[in-house]
């Protein structure tokens, strides 16, 4: 097979994420001339970041967040009454993983919507 029937190959595979930096690869592989295990895992790494991405994408989209909110970039000063600590105990997800629940109370215009979305837009990075 040449390079075109290869990338041909790995797409019928569903592995496009390989075919997209095949050609790349080979020619990294022609100068630098790496061990063939170092480009096959390079090429196998590829593929898993494309599908951990597009997947990150897909969990986003079907999250129904329309912003992309950080506890990082949270502005602390406007509720100094917020529970810190508390708030990124949720933001580590353990709870999830537990499948218990988390109930954000406070009096109204507190910051808990924020809080809720930067929690939830942490745990829409697809763990492969
Ligand atoms: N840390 C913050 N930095 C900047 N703006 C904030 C912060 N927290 C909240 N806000 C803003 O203050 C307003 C109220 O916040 P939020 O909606 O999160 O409060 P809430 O407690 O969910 O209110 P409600 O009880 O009405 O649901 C929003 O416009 C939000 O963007
Ligand atoms: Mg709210």
């Amino acid at each position: 097979m040449n390079l075109i029937e290869i990338e041909r190959t790995l797409r019928q595979l569903r592995l496009s994420g390989m075919a997209d930096t095949l050609s790349t690869r080979v020619m990294e592989a022609q100068v630098g001339q790496p061990p063939f295990l170092e480009t096959l895992a390079n090429l196998l790494q590829d593929e898993l970041d494309r599908r951990r991405s597009r997947l990150t994408e897909r969990r986003y989209k079907r999250s129904g967040l329309d912003e992309r909110p950080t506890l990082a970039d949270f502005d602390w000063r406007f509720n100094p009454k917020l529970p810190r600590a508390a708030c990124f105990e949720l933001h580590t997800l353990k709870f999830v993983g537990e499948g218990a629940n988390a109930l954000i109370i406070g009096k109204p215009g507190t910051g808990k919507s924020h809080v809720a979305k930067a929690v939830a837009y942490q745990a829409t990075p697809a763990r492969l």
